[in-house]
């Protein structure tokens, strides 16, 4: 993804939007996303890459889903249509019953900004800013007051477990603690639907099995979830495991979901 790319990511975090109560994948659930014959062509100076080509999926309210693939399989670009920082070639997409296959730069950030929250491999945090100030951070550039920022952003450190740790910086944090505050920094706006590319690739098992817990609390308060990953045992934590190979599903099975255990520390 390129850095301007991930700048609006980062930045989409930036309104309210009112959370979904809804429960997971009941059969009622409107759906949160419908892709119909998506295609994603990228042309380079004397190439064409057709990324996507022709991918049709149905993602209800309050779903956990797995996105798996082999490298260049179309993962990440799926991901950056559902998440409206890119547009697709041909083929209608529908985010929360707004179709934004043909909307504007402008209404794409508008849209983006009030729905939905990222979480990356790298966590993306600023370095210099503490957890509190990172997490606060998209509701700084939303001109929000100072006392709502801080308090909504101790709120989800809170609800992700990192209450007493406000005040570190990201290079006091373990990994897996560093990416509870990018999930936090995503869940400020409390924002429709959160998409993750390869959310635990950058942490060992038992630290990427606490973050499938995370994920899963967060899923059972009513979130959406699309998590792109590698590792099968990750998948297995969804509701719904949907292969890409060459731009296409491969296939969409719904899947009982795994609650990891978290093996005790080897050094404790
Ligand atoms: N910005 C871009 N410009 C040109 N081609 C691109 C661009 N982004 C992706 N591609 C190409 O589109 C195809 C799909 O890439 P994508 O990044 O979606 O794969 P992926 O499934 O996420 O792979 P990985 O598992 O390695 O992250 C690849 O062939 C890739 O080279
Ligand atoms: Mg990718």
């Amino acid at each position: 993804m390129s850095a301007a790319r991930e700048l609006h990511a980062r930045m989409s975090l930036m309104s309210e939007f009112a959370p979904k109560s809804m429960s997971a994948s009941t059969p009622t659930a409107p759906p949160m996303l419908v892709t119909r014959e998506l295609v994603k062509t990228y042309r380079m100076a004397q190439q064409e890459v057709q990324a996507l080509k022709g991918v049709n999926i149905e993602i209800l309210t309050g779903q956990m889903v797995a996105i798996m693939g082999p490298s260049g399989s179309g993962k990440s670009t799926l991901m950056t249509l559902l998440g409206c920082l890119d547009t697709p070639s041909a083929g209608g997409l529908e985010l929360d019953g707004v179709d934004v296959s043909r909307a504007s730069e402008v209404e794409l950030s508008h849209i983006r900004n009030r729905k939905v929250g990222f979480v990356f491999q790298s966590f993306h945090l600023l370095p210099d800013l503490t957890a509190l100030e990172n997490v606060a951070l998209p509701l700084f550039y939303a001109r929000r007051p100072k006392a709502e920022r801080q308090a909504k952003a101790q709120a989800a450190l809170e609800k992700v477990g990192l209450g007493q740790r406000v005040h570190h910086r990201p290079l006091e944090l373990s990994g897996g603690q560093q990416q509870r505050v990018s999930i936090a920094r995503a869940l400020v706006n409390e924002p429709a639907l959160l998409l993750a590319d390869e959310p635990t690739g950058a942490l060992d098992t038992r630290t990427s099995y606490e973050i499938m817990r995370l994920l899963q609390e967060l899923n059972a308060q009513g979130s959406t979830l699309v998590i792109i990953t590698h590792e099968p045992d990750i998948a297995r934590c969804c509701q719904r495991i949907i292969i890409l190979r060459d731009g296409l599903i491969e296939s969409d099975q719904l899947n009982e979901p795994w609650i990891p255990e978290i093996p005790p520390e080897e050094d404790a």
